[in-house]
């Protein structure tokens, strides 16, 4: 076969290689306005949700799985609550996917052999487990069981060995509310895509896992947390023009939708503040509080100055990093923690997913050579 160099420009153009403002889904589930600064989740703001709303991280659950369509699931915390005792009592068998030494490798591991064929709620329950068990199992420490009185974020601070503190549970709570969902960020959209071909949904969760591990997705909280270390009591701007002129990204800093702050910032900073007001440690969180902002307004006057037409400011990672500080989550768990919160949004979307039917598969523009034509003799 002989092949030919066709001019590129006389194929199908692409669309822009990453998606961005291609709409391939409709959802009821949750609506990002990036141009004002808003997210609703189930119908209501996320700060709403998350500050004002006395529900638990169930409530939430609730709300995206009643709109996606998928089973009504009657006693919901119950449910969770026994995925965290079934998801213990078999962990003897998941000890060397949990022992990886990367927590989101482990998260991945344990999922993928220890959830097959569970249904959605009890992949939700499990994670909490995974994450919690597989944290001590690494530092050589024996796992503790899950208590079905509590609640999620009760049980996870319980089942990590932090104080019994209804402060930092509610603040918990706050968070995985508010990253419950948000629009078709690249893990929903992976689970969509696995739940397009009629798969079942661990291997969904999984390929969201997959692409919540990247640094540009799920990642960026860790780094987040080093950079507010490295700054400590110095004007952070000459680290953040070494940074950039190094060619690195200031994590924390810039959206795909959000053109104006992300608003999980505020409700974040908002969280914060609360939790000071009724921590012990009042003056730590707030002086780390203070400094995060310092390093906010810096790294945001700086991008300005780098891409005055493209606004780049706080995303949800930048205040994530300092609540999950606060609440007593070691940084190498941020993203596997953060997974246990928008695994709501996950099994909500592949619940709505599967009502449309419909296979996701888009089309690639082929740049390589073309086949020769075969010429008559
Ligand atoms: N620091 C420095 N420069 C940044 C930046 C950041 N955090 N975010 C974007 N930019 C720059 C890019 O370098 C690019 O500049 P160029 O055109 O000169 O190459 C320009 O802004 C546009 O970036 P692009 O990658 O096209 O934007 P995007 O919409 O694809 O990126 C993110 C969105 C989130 C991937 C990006 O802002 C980023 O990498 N942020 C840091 C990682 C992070 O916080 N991730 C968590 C996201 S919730």
């Amino acid at each position: 076969m002989n092949l030919i160099g066709l001019p590129i420009g006389d194929r199908p153009p692409a669309k822009a290689s990453g998606l961005e403002g291609v709409v391939v889904a409709d959802t009821r589930l949750s609506h990002v306005d990036g141009e004002r600064g808003e997210l609703l989740i189930a119908g209501y703001r996320a700060e709403e949700l998350a500050l004002e709303d006395p529900g638990h991280f169930e409530t939430v659950v609730e709300r995206l799985l009643a709109i996606s369509g998928a089973a009504p699931q009657p006693a919901l915390r119950e449910h969770l609550a026994r995925a965290r005792i079934t998801t213990f009592a078999r962990l003897p068998q998941l000890t060397e996917a949990l022992s990886l030494s990367d927590s989101m490798d482990a998260l991945l591991a344990a999922t993928a052999q220890g959830s097959a064929g569970s249904e959605g709620l009890s992949v939700l329950g499990a994670l909490s487990v995974y994450v919690a068990a597989g944290a001590r199992l690494r530092s050589g420490r024996t796992p503790i069981a899950p208590d079905a009185s509590r609640s999620t974020a009760q049980d996870f601070m319980s089942m990590r060995c932090l104080p019994d503190d209804p402060a930092r549970a509610r603040a918990l709570d706050a968070y995985w509310t508010t990253v419950s969902d948000h629009g078709l960020n690249a893990s929903t959209f992976a689970a969509r895509v696995v739940a397009s071909t009629g798969s079942d949904v661990m291997p969904c969760v999984v390929a969201a896992l997959g692409a919540l591990k990247g640094p540009l997705h799920g990642g960026a909280p860790g780094p987040v947390l080093d950079m507010l270390d490295e700054t400590t009591d110095m004007d952070p701007r000459g680290w953040l023009e070494r940074e950039l002129a190094a060619g690195r990204r200031i994590m924390g800093m810039g959206h795909r939708i959000y053109r104006v702050r992300d608003p999980r910032a505020f409700v974040f900073e908002q969280a914060l503040t609360r939790l000071a007001a009724e921590a012990p440690e009042k003056s730590a969180i707030t002086a780390r509080l203070g400094h995060a902002r310092r390093v906010e307004q810096a790294a945001r006057a700086l991008l300005h100055e780098r891409h005055p037409e493209r606004p780049l400011c706080a995303n949800v990672e930048f205040y994530t990093a300092l609540l999950l500080e606060a609440v007593g989550i070691p940084r190498e768990l941020f993203t596997a923690t953060f997974a246990i919160g928008r695994c709501a949004g996950w099994l909500a979307h592949i619940a709505e997913q599967r009502h449309t039917g419909r296979l996701i598969r888009p089309a690639a523009r082929y740049v390589g050579p073309m086949l020769a034509q075969t010429m008559p003799e």
